[in-house]
């Protein structure tokens, strides 16, 4: 798969990347029940696909997707390039707490070596800017953390122009990880122009919008989600938008079915049309999710597939402000 350098690293990432929230399974921000199993063949096969790195976070199912993603690290040859987040915990009823206190910090940053099993993780990243006030304690933190060697590399994640540019003063994050997606572009107006001008690697996250770019989902779908899948509260899930996402997965399927393609492949390879995107994270519940989006990694998609993505976007946009 092609090989994108992560902003001023020394980081060849795939295209593609491995995302594990879903795998995380149960919690407060979960996708309900998850099949531990199903979660490890994931892993493996994107590995064995040729994907070089994973995404993961203390913060899915509690630790959980950490502890799962450490056990196919204690058995794979070749060490995948591991990224991890810290700054969302939980308490003991395992409720969403968020601390970016240097102390904190530091102790996250043991559990997640501890869990993962690696004496390094190669990219830290601060999960979201919260709390607002502690944003400069918690990154000084992550910078004494790469200089004690536990991290090789610090970067944001959910950051606004103005948390770059606060973080920037002690030290310039080497990536950000905004959400990016045909169906959520915010990122275009500043964030990855931004990112360009100061060469910082972009990994964007949910390219498939947590799975409604595939076109799989409808009202009868959304409706069988388990009672604690988080998507049952997304906007993007409901009503009017969810009409207007299923019209534009609907059209990016039939789009993608001229190059004998699925419409989660397009929706991938949309995001990655531009290298200032180092690499789309793509999330996989099993074997068979991965095998397919992988796929994408390797697709440039050409003139002709852009212009008639622009006009479903431009149909899209309309539905969207007027829902
Ligand atoms: N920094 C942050 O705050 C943040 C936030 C969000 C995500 N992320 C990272 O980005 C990763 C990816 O984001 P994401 O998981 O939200 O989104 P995504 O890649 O847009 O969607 C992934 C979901 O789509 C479905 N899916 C995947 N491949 C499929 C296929 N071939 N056919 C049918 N359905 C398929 C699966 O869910 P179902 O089968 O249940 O539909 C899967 O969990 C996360 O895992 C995480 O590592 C980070």
């Amino acid at each position: 798969m092609r090989t994108r350098k992560l902003g001023k690293t020394d980081l060849n990432l795939t295209t593609v990347g491995l995302g594990t929230w879903a795998i995380g399974g149960p919690w407060e921000y979960g996708w309900g029940p998850q099949n531990d199993a199903d979660s490890v063949a994931a892993i493996r096969t994107a590995l064995e696909s040729g994907i070089n790195w994973i995404d993961t976070a203390p913060a899915y199912g509690c630790g959980h997707g950490e502890e799962v993603v450490g056990k196919v690290l204690r058995e794979v040859g070749e060490m995948p390039i591991v990224a991890t987040k810290c700054g969302i915990l939980w308490n003991e009823k395992r409720e969403k707490m968020t601390c970016l206190k240097a102390k904190s910090v530091r102790a996250e940053c043991d559990a997640s070596l501890r869990r993962l099993g690696v004496d390094v993780i190669d990219l830290y990243q601060m999960h979201w800017p919260d709390p607002d006030a502690d944003v400069e304690e918690g990154w000084e933190a992550m910078v004494r953390l790469r200089e004690a060697g536990k991290v090789r590399h610090i970067g944001a994640s959910n950051f606004s122009l103005r948390h770059l540019e606060r973080v920037e003063r002690i030290e310039r994050p080497v990536s950000l990880q905004p959400p990016y997606s045909m169906i959520k572009r915010d990122a275009e107006a500043v964030l990855l122009p931004y990112c360009r001008e100061h060469e910082m690697g972009v990994v964007a996250y949910s390219p498939m919008q947590k799975g409604l770019l595939t076109g799989k989902y409808t009202p009868e779908k959304v409706a069988e989600l388990a009672p604690d899948d988080h998507r049952r509260r997304d906007p993007d899930f409901v009503g009017r938008r969810l009409e207007a996402n299923m019209e534009l997965a609907k059209g990016i399927a039939d789009l993608a079915r001229g190059y004998g393609r699925t419409a989660g492949q397009f929706a991938v390879a949309w995001v990655l049309r531009n290298d200032e995107v180092t690499a789309a994270i793509v999330g996989a519940r099993n074997r068979r999710q991965i095998e397919e989006t992988v796929q994408a990694g390797d697709w440039a998609l050409d003139e002709e597939a852009l212009a008639r993505a622009d006009e479903l976007l431009e149909r899209h946009k309309g539905q969207i402000e007027n829902a």
